[in-house]
């Protein structure tokens, strides 16, 4: 476990989710990577996950664009996007993406491109298995149908392919990989590979995979224009860690509730989403407890999640409904309406010693209601009345009864359009106290509104 003490490597931070994933994590790495490239080169590292993260990003216009598998900071000059040896990467998706962001703001991606060639390959294949997986026994319910599970469980089945599979092209190992999966798949759906649709970036969602010389044809294509990003990352990550001169910020995907070990599981995704994931993506490159800032990114108010999960605070209805719109509670990947929950101190409890953060972020300040007090769980009792704790299993979950407390609302306004935490209504100010002494960690930096440039940091942290 990592500790709490703040790193000595100045200039780094690190952003993870503390609560179900969808904080406001992307929006807040694309501004601490555009704070640090003011003044210096910046390198942007993602270590975890792969096209079922989503965020949205604003371009200068005003237009937007989700990300999947590209970190934040596309459009900043100074910065090198790191895509780790941790992630899984499908490849169309991802040419996808730079075409996408390309075609938007103008002209070619500002940032420069690192894809570590160790990183996992995620292909059609394996969507289509996560799918025939779905049928035939209900796995992988709440999925994002982007085949994360099965690239991860080649992995550990030691038939993994990776980037640097795809730059030589091994067509036996690529060849092998597909006639597997297109056994499985018959076996498990009685239908063929070929004609199976799966969910794809590109405008009509989705496509059939292909037959095997189908298959081929399009990776030999993506190869092609990935092959110039890929990297020994590890290698050159040793000397820009070493060179003082530069500032790094890691952005770790989805949030520790959906962390294989630590969240609901089964409804879990397939990587690490903790600080600890750095080290085992680096190779030890980047031990995480020299990152200055390792913060944990949550919802103020209130918690959400999309999946299949029942979160044992989760919030009636109606003023779910009312979250729901006014904080766009939709998934940015899959466009589900997302769960909102009443913010869960047990397991955020947990959360924090497992995610490894050293201070909290939190957002969404704003959304607050005049009539309608925040409710807080600060503790589980059991049927019988005594305290009991978080344990990452729907069996136990289900057995609690969560022990509330209410705090006022404040004007939002108020917060909205506060620059110092002494502009923050004193209900605020309060509600932020509380929750930084019960998570045993200080406040960073928060959020105020859906705008740019809507936070504010707290100085002497
Ligand atoms: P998978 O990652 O597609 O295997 O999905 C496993 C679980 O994690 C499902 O409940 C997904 O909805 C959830 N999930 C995966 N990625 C994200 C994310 O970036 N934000 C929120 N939920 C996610």
């Amino acid at each position: 476990m990592i500790g709490k003490e703040f790193g000595s490597r100045k200039d780094s931070a690190a952003f993870a989710g503390g609560q179900f994933g969808d904080e406001g994590k992307g929006r807040l790495v694309d501004e601490r990577v555009n704070f640090y490239a003011q003044e210096r080169e910046v390198f942007v590292c993602r270590n975890n996950g792969g096209a079922n993260a989503g965020h949205t990003i604003e371009l200068p216009d005003g237009q937007r664009i989700a990300l999947h598998q590209l970190p934040s900071g596309v459009l900043t000059e100074n910065a090198t996007l790191v895509l780790g040896k941790g992630m899984v990467i499908h490849p169309g998706d991802l040419c996808e993406e730079i075409h996408q962001v390309e075609k938007l703001s103008g002209g070619p991606i500002k940032a420069e491109i690192w894809i570590d060639e160790k990183a996992l390959l995620s292909l059609d294949t394996h969507r289509a298995y996560e799918e025939a997986l779905k049928g035939f026994n209900g796995a992988g319910k709440g999925a994002t149908g982007r085949g994360i599970a099965p690239a991860y469980a080649d992995y550990y089945l030691r038939q993994p392919l990776q980037v640097r599979d795809l730059v030589t092209f091994d067509i036996e190992k690529l060849t092998q990989h597909y006639q597997f999966y297109e056994r499985l798949f018959q076996a498990l759906t009685g239908v063929g590979l070929s004609r199976f649709a799966v969910s794809t970036l590109g405008k009509e969602g989705k496509a059939p995979v292909g037959s095997l010389d189908e298959f081929l044809s399009h990776l030999s294509k993506q190869r092609d224009f990935l092959m110039p990003y890929s990297r020994n990352v590890i290698e050159l990550l040793r000397e820009r860690w070493q060179d003082k001169g530069i500032a790094f910020v890691f952005e770790q995907a989805q949030g520790i509730g959906l962390d294989p070990w630590y969240g609901v599981y089964p409804d879990v995704t397939a990587s690490r989403t903790g600080f600890d994931a750095i080290f085992d993506s680096t190779e030890g490159v980047v031990d995480p407890s020299e990152i200055e800032f390792r913060a944990g990114v949550i919802k103020a108010t209130y918690m959400s999640s999309v999946g299949v999960r029942r979160l044992p605070t989760m919030m009636e209805e109606g003023l779910a409904k009312r979250i729901r719109e006014d904080a766009n509670e939709y998934g940015a990947t899959t466009h589900r309406p997302r769960d909102i929950a009443y913010l869960d101190l047990p397991a955020m409890r947990f959360f924090v010693k497992a995610g490894g953060f050293n201070c909290l972020v939190p957002t969404h300040l704003d959304i607050v209601y005049p009539d309608v007090p925040i409710r807080v769980c600060i503790e589980y009792r059991d049927r019988t009345g005594k305290k009991t704790y978080y344990s990452p299993d729907q069996a136990s979950l289900d057995q609690i009864r969560p022990v509330y407390v209410e705090f006022d609302p404040w004007d939002k306004e108020v917060v909205r359009k506060a620059k110092t935490p002494a502009e923050l209504p004193p209900e605020a100010n309060d509600f932020l106290d509380f929750i930084s002494e019960q998570l045993g960690l200080p406040i960073w930096m928060i959020t105020t509104g859906p705008r740019r440039g809507q936070g504010i940091v707290f100085e002497g942290v």
